[in-house]
């Protein structure tokens, strides 16, 4: 036996063992629990490419619409599937960028925010998103919406304009009870709040316009619980995390009473590194609520993280404790 062989047993079984924790790190990634921040790898062992998104329950399956992202630009609008929330199917695109330099949503523009609502009526799939225009960086202040007849797209394009002729950047999309739908929009350089009704196709807004307040505010996510509306926001301090603030209001219009924030654990005061997207109510388990956030890393968003925290309630207000793992109850 040469000197180098007798080693070779020991390199090989070093090796099967990193690959073996390897393995079994993955399948621990792709998911049975939720770890906000982590890697959250799709069924094909990727990480998860939704940034800044939103969920929509339908036909028995949950639907995650995000923005694609490349190391910064921003590649459409893409749908994942599942039917736990845990393990997520990648779909492809619902709304791809267009190679035509004069349209809206032309490569080099962004696509953000992206949030489906379907329309019982015209039983059609509505998609919002914030747009912004090539070359022109965040000038443009539009909003875009796009249809199709299945969930998964792929959507087409209708337009893109400013909401009764105000600025719109973050934005979300919300549907009341009675499926009257509403967006609510960071409006004249981000200082306003504001919110729109949305005429009963969901296709455009209607005249019904209205200031919620000024306290210089983005990333809107709503959710309804008992009559009452809540509503979490980010400040602006473009992808760097700050604190989020929590709003109240028995009419979607108004008055909103600011409450202190709501979150709780480390690095609560800057919402644990992240910035709030959504609310997503899960599907049959009456009054029970996640609170979705991204957590943007700048210099490479596609590695962007998530922050997916369960929303209980303290003296019937809520509460998001941070939590490195967790699960829904059964
Ligand atoms: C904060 C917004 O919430 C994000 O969606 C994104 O537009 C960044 N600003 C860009 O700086």
């Amino acid at each position: 036996m040469n000197s180098l062989s007798k080693y070779i047993p020991i390199i090989t079984a070093t090796a099967l063992m990193a690959s073996c924790q390897r393995l079994s790190n993955q399948s621990k990634q792709i998911s049975q629990s939720f770890q906000p921040n982590q890697l959250w790898l799709d069924t094909d062992g990727k990480h998860i490419n939704a940034h800044g998104g939103g969920v929509i329950y339908a036909n028995g399956k949950y639907y995650w619409f995000g923005e694609k992202r490349g190391s910064s630009a921003s590649e459409g609008v893409s749908v994942y599937s599942s039917k736990n929330l845990y393990q997520w199917k990648n779909e492809g695109l619902a709304l791809a960028k267009v190679d035509d330099p004069q349209s809206d949503i032309a490569h080099g523009g962004l696509m953000e925010r992206p949030k489906v609502v379907y329309n019982a009526q015209t039983k059609q799939y509505v998609l919002w998103f914030h747009v912004e225009l090539p070359k022109q960086g965040y000038k443009a202040a539009r909003v875009g919406v796009a249809v199709s007849d299945e969930v998964t797209g792929p959507y087409q394009f209708v337009k893109s304009f400013r909401p009764n002729g105000n600025m719109s950047r973050d934005m979300t999309i919300y549907v009341d009870d009675d499926q009257q739908a509403y967006l609510v929009y960071s409006s004249r350089e981000n200082y306003d709040l504001r919110i729109a009704k949305l005429q009963p196709d969901y296709l455009d807004v209607t005249t019904q316009d209205t200031l919620l307040f000024s306290q210089h505010r983005e990333a809107p996510a709503i959710f309804k619980k008992e009559r009452l509306y809540y509503l979490i926001t980010s400040g602006c301090t473009g992808w760097d995390a700050n604190k989020a603030s929590l709003h109240v209001a028995s009419n979607l219009f108004g008055p909103w009473q600011m409450i202190k924030d709501p979150m709780k654990g480390p690095l609560a005061e800057k919402t644990f590194g992240g910035q709030s997207t959504f609310i997503l109510p899960v599907a049959n388990k009456k009054d029970t609520f996640i609170f979705l956030a991204d957590t943007w890393k700048p210099k490479n968003l596609i590695d962007s993280r998530y922050i997916w925290l369960p929303i209980t309630f303290e003296a019937q207000l809520p509460v998001i404790q941070w939590s490195d793992s967790w699960r829904l109850e059964e």
